[in-house]
């Protein structure tokens, strides 16, 4: 796939209407009081939005939220955004009661340069997630180019991510040119040796990864509930940890393949495993693959911890996709938060995957330390699966 797209810098959008494809696909209190509880999405879309309204553009910008499959839903609603957006760029932003309906399509046409306007949520719309043309086609009748900086969607061949590039002029903006740079880069030519940390629950939703990966990089290290179904693969007793004993298999192919392609793979020597799954459990290190029964493995142990982090000391490049363990639990988050402060340390270039990874580093006080860390949990995954992304390939080539 060929990730030399052409920017907002490519092209003219002085006195021009654009379309802008943002991820705010934020995480709002559960309370239904409308407050957004990490607004970093937003925060992440500011360069592109700047640039082009100093640019004299009219943005009229559009996102996701949520799966409101179609139906309108107003606890999706994109009226919090807007009120966010507007407080972060202190200018105030038009919003639309719809994505194509008469009130967008007015305030669309009323707009001004250096003026911002949000669309409603795009999955309000049945043509969304269907890709529908007609939708697509809608969408673009507003403006006169199309700017996407939705990396955290660019996985979906969706109408507002895709499908509008059909009608219009279409780039990226600064975000998806940076995720594009440091995940891509990292891929196609990293700075060696190439360290992938991958953890989290299950192996089925890492498959896609570690095949590419095994293809690529110099280590790979194992860590989070998907090491106990490559312990118990190799005869390892895992107690009452997690485990997909469909893919037991599987994963001794992998051990095999990382074998004969030479590349270092890292399984735990030790873990943290506790009588139940809570934050107070009682909890006892013990050698990996001799879990007690009626235990379970929640953590990487202080072996594994050294083993881990040493093989990061002189990486030049880690991509780091998944938590150790249940690092939402104090007692547990030790695994992860060593691997965190490890990638702190290192002089290597450290990328880290959207989703629970990201969270863990936020929450434990290193982001300012990474190199760069993803706004797309799905979407990154996706890339580093090496699959094509319809929201990356539909812009127009350099
Ligand atoms: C995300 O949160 O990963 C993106 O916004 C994509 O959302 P989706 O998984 O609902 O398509």
């Amino acid at each position: 796939m060929n990730y030399n797209k052409k920017t907002v810098r490519d092209i003219d959008v002085k006195g021009k209407k654009v379309l802008l494809r943002c991820d705010f696909n934020v995480p709002m209190a559960k309370d239904g009081s409308g407050v957004i509880t990490d607004d970093k999405r937003i925060r992440a879309a500011l360069p592109t939005i700047q640039y082009l309204l100093e640019q004299g553009a009219a943005v009229i910008a559009c996102s996701h939220m949520g799966k409101p499959k179609g139906e309108v839903k107003p606890e999706l609603s994109l009226k919090p955004v807007a009120v966010r957006l507007g407080e972060l760029l202190g200018q105030e932003i038009g919003m639309a009661a719809d994505v194509v309906g008469p009130d967008a399509q007015a305030k669309a046409a009323a707009l001004q340069p250096g003026q911002i306007l949000l669309l409603e949520n795009t999955r309000f719309e049945k043509g969304e997630t269907k890709n529908d043309p007609d939708l697509a086609k809608a969408m673009a009748s507003m403006a006169e180019v199309y700017v996407s900086d939705a990396f955290g969607a660019v996985h979906r061949a969706h109408a507002s991510t895709a499908g509008v590039a059909e009608y219009l002029p279409a780039v990226s903006g600064f975000l998806i040119q940076k995720e594009l740079d440091f995940i891509g880069g990292a891929l196609a030519n990293p700075k060696r040796p190439l360290v992938a940390i991958l953890g989290g629950s299950k192996v089925s939703s890492k498959i896609g990864v570690i095949n590419n990966l095994l293809e690529i990089a110099d280590t790979i290290i194992i860590g989070g509930g998907m090491a106990y179904t490559f312990s118990a693969a190799q005869g390892g007793a895992v107690g009452d940890s997690l485990l997909e004993a469909d893919w037991k298999d599987y994963s001794l192919e992998m051990i095999q393949k990382a074998k004969d392609k030479g590349v270092k793979l890292l399984l735990p020597v030790d873990t943290v495993c506790a009588d139940a799954f809570a934050p107070d459990a009682k909890s006892q290190v013990v050698r990996a693959g001799e879990i007690p029964d009626g235990w379970e493995g929640l953590d990487i142990g202080p072996e594994t911890v050294k083993l881990y982090c040493d093989a990061v000391k002189d990486a030049g490049t880690v991509i780091w996709n998944g938590p150790m363990g249940v690092f939402e639990f104090p007692a547990f988050a030790k695994g992860t938060e060593a691997v965190a402060e490890a990638l702190s340390k290192t002089s290597a270039i450290t990328i880290i995957g959207g989703g629970d990874s990201a969270a863990a580093v936020q929450q434990l006080g290193y982001a300012d330390k990474m190199t760069h860390i993803s706004t797309g949990g799905g979407a990154s995954l996706e890339f580093m699966e090496g699959k094509e992304l319809p929201g990356v390939a539909c812009l127009l080539d350099k």
